[in-house]
């Protein structure tokens, strides 16, 4: 059973009135620092939206931002077609977050924990508290171990039931915080899969990561914060496509290559080993090799590279990503 039943007048209002989530120059000063600078965040309806970052680059402090936790110093925020600060309380009935996990009590099982919960939220009903934990449960594959204490949760399993706890009401919108922080390859697969599922059940799902890979595979979308500043954002296949690809001539006559790829129009073009690479910019692949072949170039191999999502996230922050997932 799912548990993310959309209302149809919300999500007609959200798709058609704005994106799930807006920002326009959103700043958070601290004391020192401004840890979040002038961030035009844009994420689409449906949209699973990578919001990535290394340590400290200002995702979790934006992420508070969006869900009223903390005010902003400056700039707008439309969360689900509401203002907030102001009108948070309409937007977060519809929004189910995990930042910094809830508080969990150690001796009580995992179900009696989200009945809890449940029943702390002003906007439950208790009548159907039963009958949506164990949905909740069902859907992070929980349910099984739903009378187990939490204290004896796998690190997965708490996670599991954190992300349950942010099931509890019908979504539209989901805010993960890191949710796969901590967890082991398995566990990241299973929150990954997750993921999906409630994307494909018509979801927006804003999920935060340092780990470059994790994301890359989950996602439909990605913003990339570094310093504060939002440096990228888009489709992730626009980021891939966007970027200038490389090409590589194997042969035995390099210089003479050199001279043809120059003539064509590529750039950056060099000889390393037995061949030549250069960035391509606008020149198309397909006339490359008949002009080689023309120029009496003995080719011998002959590839086209896009860089790697690692590569772009290098040059778009300047440092490298923790790529392990
Ligand atoms: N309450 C606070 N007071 C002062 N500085 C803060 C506060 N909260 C965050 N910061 C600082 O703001 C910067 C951004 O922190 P934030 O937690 O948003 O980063 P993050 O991208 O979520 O990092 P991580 O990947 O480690 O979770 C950091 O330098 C942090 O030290
Ligand atoms: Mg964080």
């Amino acid at each position: 059973m799912s548990v993310l039943t959309r209302s149809a007048d919300v999500g007609s209002r959200t798709e058609e009135a704005s994106a799930p989530i807006s920002t326009r120059g959103l700043t958070k000063r601290f004391r020192h620092q401004t840890a979040v600078d002038h961030v035009d965040l844009e994420v689409p309806a449906g949209a699973v939206y990578g919001f990535l970052g290394p340590n400290g680059s200002g995702k979790t402090t934006t992420i508070r931002m969006l869900l009223g936790l903390i005010a902003p110093t400056s700039g707008e925020v439309t969360v689900l077609g509401r203002s907030v600060p102001e009108g948070a309380n309409q937007a977060l009935r519809r929004i189910g977050a995990l930042v910094e996990g809830p508080a969990f009590h150690p001796y009580l099982s995992g179900r009696a924990n989200l009945a809890r919960l449940d029943a702390a939220d002003r906007y439950s009903d208790p009548r159907t508290s039963a009958a949506r934990i164990d949905a909740a449960l069902d859907r992070v594959g929980l349910l099984p171990a739903a009378t187990k204490r939490f204290r004896a949760y796998s690190l997965g399993m708490r996670q599991r039931l954190a992300i349950a706890n942010a099931l509890l009401m019908p979504r539209d919108l989901l805010i993960l915080d890191e949710p796969t922080n901590g967890l082991d390859p398995q566990g990241t697969r299973e929150v990954r899969h997750l993921v999906g599922d409630l994307a494909r059940d018509g979801a927006t799902i804003v999920v935060s990561s340092h780990l470059l890979a994790e994301v890359a595979q989950m996602c439909s979308h990605v913003g990339v914060m570094y310093e504060g500043r939002l440096v990228s954002q888009g489709p992730i296949d626009d980021l891939q496509t966007g970027t200038a690809h490389t090409v590589r001539v194997e042969t035995t006559q390099p210089a003479d290559a050199s001279r043809v790829l120059t003539e064509l129009g590529l750039v950056d073009v060099s000889a390393v080993g037995d061949g030549v690479t250069g960035t391509l910019g606008a020149v198309a692949v397909v006339g490359i090799l008949p002009r080689l072949v023309h120029a009496g170039v003995p080719v011998t191999g002959f590839t086209v590279q896009q860089p790697s999502l690692e590569d772009i996230f290098v040059s778009l922050t300047g440092e490298g990503f923790d790529v392990s997932g």
